[in-house]
């Protein structure tokens, strides 16, 4: 690979540098491109653009490659856990064993949610959607520690180990105490001598106060939900959580931030959406092949397909197909769409119009059926997304206040009315 590249504008020349990642990845150095031309470049939707140098996340889409820290998503996902793989994503290093009791201690030791997160939740309509509550809820809980959101860099990062660990505790705790409090049940106490799933489960659907025992195969689908969704490089949600931190803000704030953008259909919302659609053609006694004209005909699109990045399948899509078959034989359910899902899978892998655009099953795809099955309501989905993303949104904060970087600033294409003449009400 060359270490320089020339833009020609008519006769003049402008030498840029090649930045090479540690996997080849390379892409022309353009920050001092608009010193020299006067000219910025433009990429509507950034996806010829890399953001950031980080060495959390690598992702190559061609091949369906992801790993975490080098770390293999297949490798995790077989050997490790979501609070062991949480804690790799956020300090870049497998944990010793006493490294993960003391990152453990520090979840289980976070403590109840504080009550005024808790009005909060309970504020808001009993019908608010689960992620309005979800931001809202991590606003509340950093004020409830002053000292760990005075938006100083310094100041915040030297209380970072307990900010991560109050987030990563009370994230689930906020979306299970808004689930009771819509179903009008009263709330479950947190155990800390449970799991991290099996606390999370037993504080959602225990029928009494003090929690009931969750069976293995249940947290175990759960945490490898989670542990899948840890982190996905400059996704959307990730992207607006470092502009934010880039700002200088503090973490609570930048996760918050994060979960809106986590929010839409096109992102972290695709979840519902495949539910929503398998739910359709199975209530149509349809066997699929409708849905896959009308999204070929672009009247629709097939929700779990296709990917920003990945031109292949989803490596974590390629897991959880296999984990469905164990999850639901272990939860004693049959799901008539997940057999919808696998002969629209298989369908749309041998349609052109699926080939020719490398549009593959991607993480929603079948995500969603096993956290149906394991009892969730589809609006919680998204939520439960954001719960397995935290440490990846921590990671990012951290590694954008670590480099004590600039703020970011994308510049644009103007397009709009050139100077005009104001025009008082009377006259117009
Ligand atoms: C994820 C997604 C937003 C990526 O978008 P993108 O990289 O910008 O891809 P584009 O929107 O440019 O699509 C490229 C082509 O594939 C088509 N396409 C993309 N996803 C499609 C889908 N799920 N169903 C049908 N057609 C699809 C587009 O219509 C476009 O066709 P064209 O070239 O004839 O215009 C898109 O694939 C999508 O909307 N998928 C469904 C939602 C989803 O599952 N999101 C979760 C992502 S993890």
């Amino acid at each position: 690979m060359e270490d320089s590249a020339t833009i020609r504008i008519g006769n003049d020349n402008y030498d840029l540098s090649i930045i090479t990642g540690t996997e080849d990845e390379s892409g022309i150095d353009v920050r001092s491109f608009r010193k020299q031309s006067g000219l910025i470049t433009f990429d509507d939707g950034y996806g010829n653009t890399g953001s950031c140098e980080s060495k959390v996340t690598f992702i190559d889409g061609d091949k369906g490659i992801l790993r975490y820290r080098g770390y293999p998503i297949e490798e995790l996902a077989e050997k490790s856990t979501f609070l062991e793989s949480a804690y790799l994503v956020i300090y870049g290093e497998l944990p010793s064993h006493d490294q993960l009791q003391a990152f453990r201690h520090r979840v289980s030791a976070a403590g109840v949610l504080p009550e005024s997160v808790a009005s909060v939740i309970e504020a808001f309509p009993q019908d608010a959607h689960p992620m309005a509550v979800l931001s809202a809820g991590i606003h509340a809980l950093g004020t409830c520690h002053p000292d760990k959101i005075s938006n100083d860099r310094v100041k915040d990062l030297a209380v970072f180990d307990e900010s991560a660990a109050i987030i990563i505790s009370a994230i689930r705790k906020i979306a299970a105490r808004h689930h009771r409090f819509r179903m009008g049940l009263a709330p479950v106490k947190s155990n800390p001598e449970k799991t991290y799933c099996e606390n999370f489960l037993s504080m959602m659907f225990s029928k009494t106060d003090n929690g009931e025992a969750v069976p293995p195969a249940v947290s175990k689908a759960l945490d490898l939900i989670f542990l899948l969704h840890a982190d996905h490089e400059q996704n959307c949600s990730t992207s607006t959580g470092r502009m934010i931190a880039s700002g200088g803000a503090n973490p609570f704030a930048s996760l918050a931030g994060a979960v809106c953008a986590l929010w839409g259909p096109l992102h972290g919302g695709a979840n519902m959406a495949v539910i929503k659609m398998l739910d359709e053609i199975h209530e149509s006694g349809d066997d699929g092949s409708r849905f896959i004209l009308a999204a070929k005909e672009g009247k629709t699109r097939l929700m779990g397909f296709g990917h920003r990045v990945y031109r292949n399948y989803d490596p974590r899509a390629k897991i959880l197909k296999g984990a469905c078959d164990s999850a639901l034989e272990a939860l004693g359910v049959s799901s008539p769409i997940l057999d919808i899902a696998r002969h629209l899978e298989e369908v749309a892998l041998q349609d052109e119009y699926f080939i020719k655009r490398k549009l593959y099953p991607n993480v929603d795809f079948y995500s969603g059926i096993i956290l149906q099955a394991l009892g969730f309501p589809t609006d919680m989905f998204t939520v439960l997304f954001a719960i397995g993303r935290a440490p990846g949104w921590l990671a990012h904060w951290k590694e954008i206040a670590e480099s004590g970087g600039k703020i970011h600033r994308p510049r644009q294409i103007y397009q709009g009315a050139t100077e005009r003449v104001y025009l008082p009400l009377e006259e117009r």
